[in-house]
């Protein structure tokens, strides 16, 4: 039986738009998803939206209609951009949906039954104009950090989960696996986060009712982060389908953003554990787009819209700048010009040049048609010792959510192809009738290294990866018959093959 591969994206909450920081964990996840199909991993990738809370539900209250509702109209924007991203999720979760409120319920009487939760009393500085809760430390000034105004010492009846409990066995599971949360720099705050101790957490409410009713005291509802943590679980069958739970879980990756690290790797983990279930096998922590030099505000002043930007430079455009511009783990700055830059550097340049020569010289020279290659020379053997190095440097690279580094490995190829173009100058081969067959090996040479390239980009951007095939002729990448390992094996290109001509793969972005 194939070995599976479980990623996950965070559940986007529904009182905001999608812009690129959403969109850009969802096409990282998408990367790896294909990646492992095609390698023949029993894949399954979740994604979806938060939907309980009280800021959902003060966003609903604003706008007049129920949380609900609301919920509805803005989870059909996640839907739309993830089909217009060609995002491959095998599910998408709702905490609203029956099947989550019931895995929530379960789960928390299963910790309750376990002896993890206990009902106390939650104190801490309240606003009540903005029904909102604050620790000392959050005052500023001894105000409200969001509105300023005056705050009131007051106490709520709570659940508590007994998070003191699981210090040790956090430690401990961070001790034996030291790969459990990446970039390393996150694993080590991490670690002396924990080291410095562990309280209890509030995970109920009584101020707001838009939530998942805690089982036997509707009072109550469910902390939120109680509730969408879940997601991970519920979806993949947990409680009522244990062996399609157990098939997928745990979980290869989380990947989120990190800001919500600790919910992800502190308190994720410790609930897990009450509930006598396994830890996800990895978290992995990606940095903050920045917009022009300036944080995104919430407000959408100047939070990108990836609508647009798919409207002017193309899908695959979009996925290849996120993942090829920052380092996966650190924080970037999202500019116009630094995207026109890439795109007209590496896909126009480099790789829309290589096929569009390649077509061009082909047909030319040969009225389109390739043919069997000859004899190979040292320039060949070069080639194909590239190629499979390339092969073994994406699949590290995947293997740590290190994509920048997979793509330049890719476009190390796709340089080394447009120098052996320059190199083996098949202008001057082609002036020599002797020198045909010649001729006729570079041509192959140049289009079997082609074809290994529409297998490398696949999973950063599927579209280009079958436009490309389809000129080849070649079928295009199937999830699931086709695999990498033997499309990698050099020397596939059908030699009666005939190319046609075709649109620029990239056209240059005028600046
Ligand atoms: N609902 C919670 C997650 C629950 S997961 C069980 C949540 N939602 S969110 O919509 O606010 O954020 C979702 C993700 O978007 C987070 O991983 C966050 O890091 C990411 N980003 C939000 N703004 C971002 C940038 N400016 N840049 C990159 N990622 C950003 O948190």
């Amino acid at each position: 039986m194939a070995k599976t591969f479980y990623v996950t994206t965070p559940i986007y909450y529904v009182n905001d738009f999608p812009h690129i920081g959403h969109a850009y964990t969802t096409v990282a996840a998408d990367a790896l998803a294909r990646y492992y199909r095609y390698a023949g991993r029993d894949v399954f990738f979740l994604t979806g939206t938060d939907e309980h809370g009280q800021k959902v539900e003060k966003a609903a209250q604003a706008s007049g209609e129920t949380p609900l509702q609301l919920a509805d109209r803005v989870v059909d924007r996640f839907r739309t951009l993830w089909t217009g991203l060609n995002i491959s999720n095998d599910d998408f979760i709702r905490t609203t949906q029956a099947r989550h409120v019931k895995a929530a319920t379960r789960f928390f009487e299963t910790v309750q039954k376990n002896e993890k939760i206990y009902l106390g009393t939650y104190e801490d500085w309240y606003c009540t104009p903005c029904e909102s809760f604050w620790t000392e430390q959050q005052l500023t000034g001894g105000k409200c950090p969001d509105c300023g105004r005056d705050v009131q010492r007051l106490q709520e009846e709570s659940y508590f989960f007994r998070m003191s409990d699981y210090q040790k066995p956090l430690l401990d599971y961070l001790e034996s696996h030291p790969n459990f949360v990446r970039p390393e720099t996150r694993f080590n705050e991490l670690t002396s986060f924990v080291k410095g101790g562990l309280r209890d957490l509030s995970i109920s409410r009584t101020t707001f009712s838009w939530g998942i009713p805690v089982p036997g005291n509707p009072k109550h509802v469910i902390y939120v982060w109680f509730d969408a943590l879940l997601n991970y679980i519920s979806a993949i069958g947990y409680p009522d389908n244990m062996d399609r739970f157990n098939h997928y879980w745990p979980a290869d990756v989380h990947l989120i953003g990190k800001d919500i690290l600790r919910f992800h790797a502190v308190y994720w983990p410790t609930f897990l554990m009450a509930a006598g279930l396994k830890p996800p096998k990895r978290v992995f922590a990606h940095g903050w787009w920045t917009v022009e030099g300036k944080k995104m505000s919430k407000s959408l002043k100047n939070a990108v819209d990836p609508y647009k930007l798919i409207d002017t430079y193309g899908v695959d455009q979009l996925r290849y700048f996120l993942l090829r511009e920052v380092p996966f783990g650190q924080d970037g700055d999202f500019s116009r010009d630094a995207m026109v830059h890439r795109l007209n550097g590496d896909l126009a340049n480099d790789l829309g040049n290589l096929l569009n020569r390649c077509v061009g010289m082909l047909t030319k020279y040969f009225d389109g048609n390739l043919s069997a290659p000859t004899a190979e020379t040292d320039a060949e053997g070069a080639v194909r010792t590239l190629t499979d190095e390339v092969y073994r440097q994406m699949a590290a690279a995947v293997e740590e959510a290190a994509f920048h580094q997979a793509l330049t490995a890719a476009w190390r190829l796709i340089g080394h192809l447009n120098k052996y173009v320059d190199d083996m100058a098949p202008w001057a081969l082609y002036k020599d009738a002797q020198k045909h067959p010649r001729l006729k090996t570079v041509m192959m040479t140049l289009f079997e290294g082609i074809r290994h390239i529409s297998q490398m980009i696949y999973p950063f951007m599927p579209e280009t990866a079958q436009k490309i095939r389809r000129q080849l002729a070649l079928p295009p990448i199937d999830e699931t018959t086709s695999r990498r390992e033997k499309d990698a094996v050099w020397g596939q290109m059908q030699h009666e093959t005939r190319i046609e001509k075709a649109a620029p793969l990239f056209p240059r972005i005028d600046v």
